[in-house]
């Protein structure tokens, strides 16, 4: 157990990783181009995103085939602008990192195929990240001072889980949903009403001008356990509009999201008392919502704990919290192999050691 252990101690053998050694990290799980340059784990000396939401938009959702190409498309100007923006010489970057999963596959390996020729090109260690794993990391790069064992709600569009955090590297996965990702919810509902994509921040803008109170929605399995289930109350949404075609959408949106927001808090501050956490924090693209980290702040303290709220930017999908990772996974395990592919499917867990010795995963 490492209680009291702060995000910015040292950890594993050293290997020579150190406060000043520099990672240059490239993302594409999904549909943000994304490079960063982040010194020691937590000081971020570049981090660029470029979205390719309006590509996506026309089809409603992200296409897997056109992500991959606008990421071949737009990488290098991305990694160009990271290592110009951190002023640093090509020559100070110590690592190059990369997401290996989950996500889309063909998405995954122009990032990856990218840090690797990098780093074959540099000859500097390749490290495949886990992008779950990353998320984990928004909090502590805002915040290198809390303390584990931390609570993380890991809530973004295809996942939702509350994860202990003991240490770098030691995690569980106290809940996670049955069904919806908290993200896909909102994507959904904002579908059905018809508000365009993505669906979260077009529902938290709405949801600003509605009464939350105005239409009960079901809080699933509210008093139940650590698991979460989203699809019963996109149908509950999807029925009450149905019934009631004259209610007011900002309504609808404003009592959705607090029926999410209420469930979630709900089973994280029951989660950090359960572990005896000593701190919350949020992480993924739905942590970026107004009433989730209004409420979690609210709440969270009110409980007692220490709430850790990354920037949006740190929430939402960017290369800055790869690198942070990829830092600590560097000190823990060393460099990824080269044979290292990408993993569609990867739950979070260390990225698998080699693609050849897939019975040496942990
Ligand atoms: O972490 P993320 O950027 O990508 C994934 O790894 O999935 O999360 C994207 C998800 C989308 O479902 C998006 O609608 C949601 O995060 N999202 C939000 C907000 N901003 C982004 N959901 C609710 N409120 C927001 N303000
Ligand atoms: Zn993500």
């Amino acid at each position: 157990m490492s209680a009291g252990r702060t995000a910015a101690d040292p950890v594993g053998g050293g290997r020579d990783i150190t406060a000043s050694t520099v990672v240059l990290a490239i993302e594409t799980s999904c549909d943000e181009t994304a490079a960063a340059v982040v010194m020691g784990g937590n000081d971020v000396l570049s981090s660029i995103v470029s979205s390719q939401v309006e590509i996506h938009a026309r089809f409603g959702g992200v296409v897997p085939e056109v992500a991959s190409r606008a990421h071949l498309e737009a990488l290098v100007p991305v990694v160009r602008a990271a290592v110009d923006g951190a002023g640093i010489d090509t020559h100070r970057i110590d690592a190059v990192a990369a997401t290996a999963g989950p996500g889309l596959v063909g998405a995954l390996l122009v990032g990856v195929s990218a840090a690797k020729s990098l780093a074959l090109a540099w000859d500097k260690p390749f490290v495949a990240v886990n992008h779950l794993e990353a998320h984990l990391y928004a909090g502590l790069l805002d915040d290198p001072t809390l303390e584990f064992p931390l609570v993380v709600l890991l809530v973004s569009g295809g996942h939702t889980m509350i994860v202990e955090m003991r240490g770098h590297g030691e995690y569980e996965v106290l809940g996670r949903t049955l069904d919806d990702a908290a993200g896909e919810a909102y994507d959904k509902v904002a579908r059905f009403l018809e508000l365009g994509y993505p669906g979260g921040p077009l529902v938290d803008r709405l949801a600003a001008e509605g009464d939350p109170d105005s239409v009960a929605f079901p809080r699933a399995m509210l008093r139940e356990g650590l698991d979460v289930s989203f699809s019963g109350l996109k149908t509950a949404v999807i029925n009450h509009v149905r019934a009631n075609p004259d209610v007011s959408d900002a309504d609808v949106a404003a009592s959705f999201q607090a029926a999410v927001v209420d469930v979630l808090c709900a089973k994280t501050i029951r989660a950090a008392e359960q572990t005896g956490a000593r701190g919350i924090v949020l992480g993924g693209g739905v942590a970026a919502n107004s009433a989730l980290r209004a409420q979690m702040a609210a709440r969270g303290s009110a409980a007692g704990f220490r709430v850790a709220l990354p920037s949006r930017e740190m929430c939402t999908d960017n290369a800055a919290m790869i690198a942070a990772a990829a830092w600590h996974r560097l000190a823990v395990d060393g460099p990824s192999p080269l044979d290292c592919g990408a993993h569609p499917n990867l739950r979070l867990a260390p990225v698998p050691r080699s693609d050849r010795n897939p019975g040496g995963q942990r």
